[in-house]
C-alpha cells in the first residue's frame, strides 16, 4: 500500500507539488493522469526517493519513507519495480544483463540463473530468447519499452511504477504495451502506480484513476466514473479539448485568446450580415 499525504515539492520559486494526497491500495492498479509539466514524474521520483519533498508523508506498507537513511531506502526500494519515462536501459550491457540487473543486485545468483530469470521475464512480455544477447542500441523503441518492462518485473516485486510507459510508441505498439502491462500486473498481483497523459493507457490499466492538476490530486474515481464525470477540468483533459478551464502556459494561452477573439469577431460579423439581410 502506498500513501501520500500533503506532499509539497518546489524547485526554487516553482511550487510543483502543492499538497498531494493519494492512496494506492494493496493489489490495486492506480493511474495518475495530468498535463505535461504538471508534476507527475516529480511525484513518482519523490516516492522512490530520488527527490526529497519539503513537506508531507509517504508511507509504503505503513512505513514512513521521507527522511530515511540510504540503507533503509535501499531496503524499501527492493520492493519496487520501475519502468522509467525514458527507458533507462544501460547501453553498455546486453539485454539479459539489463533485465536481470536488479535481481543480481539483490540476490547472490549465478550467471546461468540470472540469464534464466532474464529469459523468463522476457517471455512474460512476449519476447523470445534470441533478444538476450542484443544491446539496447539494436532495439526499436517498442522493443526497448518491452525490455524495460521485463526488467521492472524480473524480481517479481510487490510494487510496480510505470512512468509514461507508452510515450513515443505507435498506436499498435501502445495498445500491445498497455495490455502487456495490465496482464503482467494481474499475473503478479502487484500494487501498481502508473503515470501517463495517454488516455488509452489509463482506460486499459486502471482500477482507479487520479487526476493531477496544478500540484494537487483534484479527482479520483474509476475509469467509468471518469468517462461519465461532469467535472469540467477532468472532462476537458479526458476528451483532449482545447477549450475549457485548464490553464495552459504563456504562448499557448495567448494563442487560445487570439482564437477566441477571432471567433467573437466572426460571430459579430455574421450577426451584422444577418441584420443587413433582414434575418432574425
Ligand atoms: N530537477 C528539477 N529541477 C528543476 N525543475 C524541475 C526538476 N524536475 C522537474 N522540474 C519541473 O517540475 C515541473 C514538473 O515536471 P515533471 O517532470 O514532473 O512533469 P510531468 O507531469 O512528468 O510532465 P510530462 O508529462 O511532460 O512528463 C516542470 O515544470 C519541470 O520543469
Ligand atoms: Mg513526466
Amino acid at each position: 500500500m502506498i500513501e501520500l499525504a500533503n506532499i509539497h515539492k518546489s524547485f526554487g520559486p516553482k511550487h510543483v507539488l502543492q499538497g498531494i494526497d493519494l492512496t494506492v491500495e494493496k493489489g490495486e492498479s492506480l493511474v495518475v493522469i495530468g498535463g505535461s509539466g504538471s508534476g507527475k514524474s516529480v511525484m513518482m521520483k519523490s516516492i522512490i526517493g530520488l527527490l526529497r519533498p519539503e513537506q508531507g508523508s509517504i508511507r509504503i506498507n505503513g512505513v514512513e519513507t521521507i527522511g530515511i537513511s540510504a540503507r533503509q531506502r535501499d531496503k524499501v526500494n527492493r520492493q519496487f519495480g520501475m519502468l522509467f519515462q525514458h527507458g533507462a536501459l544501460l547501453d553498455s550491457l546486453p539485454v539479459w544483463q539489463n533485465v536481470a540487473f536488479a535481481v543480481r543486485q539483490q540476490k547472490n545468483i549465478s550467471t546461468a540463473q540470472a540469464r534464466a530469470i532474464a529469459q523468463e521475464s522476457l517471455s512474460l512480455v512476449g519476447l523470445g530468447a534470441k533478444l538476450l544477447d542484443l544491446y539496447p542500441a539494436d532495439l526499436s523503441g517498442g522493443m526497448h519499452k518491452c525490455v524495460g518492462l521485463a526488467r521492472a518485473i524480473a524480481a517479481k516485486p510487490p510494487i510496480l511504477f510505470f512512468d509514461e510507459p507508452t510515450t513515443g510508441l505507435d498506436p499498435v505498439m501502445t495498445d500491445i504495451i498497455n495490455h502487456l502491462i495490465r496482464d503482467c500486473v494481474r499475473e503478479l498481483g502487484a500494487t501498481t502506480l502508473t503515470i501517463t497523459h495517454d488516455m488509452s493507457s489509463a482506460r486499459i490499466m486502471a482500477d482507479k484513476v487520479a487526476f493531477l492538476y496544478q500540484g494537487k490530486i483534484i479527482w479520483v474515481g474509476t475509469e467509468k466514473e471518469m468517462t461519465n464525470s461532469d467535472d469540467p477540468f477532468l472532462h476537458q483533459f479526458v476528451n483532449g479539448l482545447a477549450d475549457g478551464p485548464i490553464a495552459t502556459e504563456g504562448v499557448i494561452e495567448e494563442e487560445r485568446e487570439r482564437g477566441r477573439q477571432e471567433e467573437r469577431a466572426e460571430g459579430r460579423g455574421k450577426e451584422r450580415a444577418e441584420e443587413q439581410n433582414g434575418a432574425p
